[in-house]
């Protein structure tokens, strides 16, 4: 069984409640904070926040897509009210990534560490002990709807043995392109936690889709 995060960047946002609704089932609300300068975009941040973790009970997992992450975790801490499970950061966008996460981790979280797809997985060989969660990114962050790289399954397994070799069991997540075609390899690669915001919310039955992505068996 894999766990499963919404994101809301594929959701409509002039009805936000309604949307949230439709993926009731989910494990997780996938939250993409963008400043427009770590990535060519700009999402939205706390009082967006603020407002979501009022209208559903989901745990939230915000993936924050700025650049020097440690300025902003005591505003989007704040915004979440007690509902943020696990803050992930960009290994690109800290200076500091260890500080970054012990930061995270201080205010009784859990901590991600994202990777773009030219990053390589073995930076992270020294920060595994503040680490709850490794984030393979599937596309370039910054935009949902992206085409899935292909190239990025040999790197979820290379991430899997990584953390085996260390003897560290984690739990690694991918986002961008995932759907019903391309979560069987991921899965098959070692990926567990499966975030996706097209092929849910793009589908007539979100709830359905939440459900196939969860059960995918190799
Ligand atoms: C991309 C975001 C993703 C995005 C995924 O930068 O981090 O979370 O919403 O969207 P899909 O599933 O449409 O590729
Ligand atoms: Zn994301």
């Amino acid at each position: 069984m894999q766990t499963i995060a919404a994101s809301l960047l594929a959701a409509d946002f002039a009805c936000l409640e309604q949307e949230v609704a439709k993926v009731a089932n989910a494990d997780y609300l996938h939250v993409d904070v963008m400043d427009g300068q770590f990535v060519p975009n700009i999402s939205f941040g706390p009082p967006v926040i603020a407002s979501i973790a009022k209208i559903t009970p989901i745990p939230l997992h915000v993936h924050l897509m700025v650049e020097e992450p440690i300025r902003l975790l005591d505003s989007i801490f704040a915004s979440g009210e007690g509902q943020i499970d696990c803050i992930t950061v960009h290994a690109e966008a800290c200076k500091h990534l260890h500080r970054t996460l012990q930061a995270i981790k201080d205010r009784g979280i859990k901590a991600g560490v994202a990777l773009n797809p030219a990053t390589s997985v073995t930076g992270l060989e020294h920060v595994t002990e503040l680490l709850d969660r490794v984030l393979v990114m599937t596309v370039n962050p910054g935009f949902g709807g992206q085409q899935f790289l292909l190239e990025m399954v040999p790197k979820i397994k290379a991430t899997h043995q990584l953390l085996s070799s260390l003897g560290v069991s984690k739990e690694i997540g991918v986002d961008g392109g995932i759907d019903l075609e391309t979560g069987p390899l991921v899965v098959e690669a070692g990926a567990s936690f499966l975030i996706a915001g097209s092929a849910i919310f793009g589908a007539d039955e979100p709830d359905r889709v939440i459900e196939q992505l969860r059960s995918i068996v190799v």
